[in-house]
């Protein structure tokens, strides 16, 4: 089943309650983008915010963290509300660790790929985690161009769950658009985050549905 999971990175920061009203009818989840300055040559949002959001919404709270020190503030974002929680490869020096610790804390842990890292350095952490989340752009920012090589990530992820019998979802996330949306989802993708493209959009619900019946028919010709 594909999702199309809003990025508030896009939305009005000043808005954002009345921002997810817009689209909380057609989705299940929405995606928060913490980014700490370190990892990423950006800042956006911490704890608190995710705390406002819980009490705003009932949606699934799919944070991802762009930050150097996930092992002190994942607990943090569970405690105010996370439901999932993904980390970056290229972050965590004992992702093992801190995989477990996600997962013991109460929230659904998800590892991220940046563009330049391969599948292959996630062989031995595949069956910790609910979700892999495969970066089609350089993380920081919203609005930038797909990185086509994101695709034949998905294929080689979607391999390597099939060999080994692991059930985890896919997710991909920078650049989405209706343009792309049928050749992510040929390749095995079923989670597509989407910022611009939704919340940019003049009726977002109505680019969310747009989005979903590309991915509908698009798995009609996978299978
Ligand atoms: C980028 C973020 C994305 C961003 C995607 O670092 O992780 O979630 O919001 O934005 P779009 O869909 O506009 O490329
Ligand atoms: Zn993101």
């Amino acid at each position: 089943m594909v999702e199309i999971i809003p990025s508030i990175l896009a939305a009005d920061f000043a808005r954002l309650a009345g921002e997810i009203a817009r689209v909380e009818p057609v989705i299940s989840m929405l995606h928060v983008d913490v980014m700490d300055g370190h990892f990423v040559p950006n800042l956006t949002v911490g704890p608190p915010v995710v705390k406002s959001l819980r009490k705003a919404t009932k949606l699934a709270l799919d944070v991802h963290l762009m930050i150097t020190d996930a092992d002190r503030f994942a607990p943090l974002f569970i405690e105010a509300g996370a439901d999932l929680v993904s980390v970056h490869q290229e972050a965590c020096p004992h992702l093992d660790r801190t995989l477990r610790m996600i997962r013991s804390e109460g929230a659904r842990p998800g590892v991220v790929l940046n563009p330049s890292t391969p599948v292959s350095t996630l062989e031995n952490v595949l069956d910790l985690v609910d979700f892999v989340l495969v970066m089609s752009v350089n993380p920081g920012f919203g609005g930038q161009q797909f990185i086509p090589r994101a695709l034949d990530k998905i294929r080689a992820l979607d391999i390597m769950r099939r060999e080994n019998g692991l059930e985890f979802a896919i997710e991909i996330d920078g650049g989405v658009t209706a343009d792309n949306t049928a050749a992510i989802v040929r390749a095995g993708c079923e989670w597509l985050v989407a910022g611009v493209t939704v919340f940019r959009a003049p009726d977002p619900a109505a680019r969310v549905e747009q989005l979903k019946q590309i991915a509908r028919e698009s798995c009609a010709i996978r299978v």
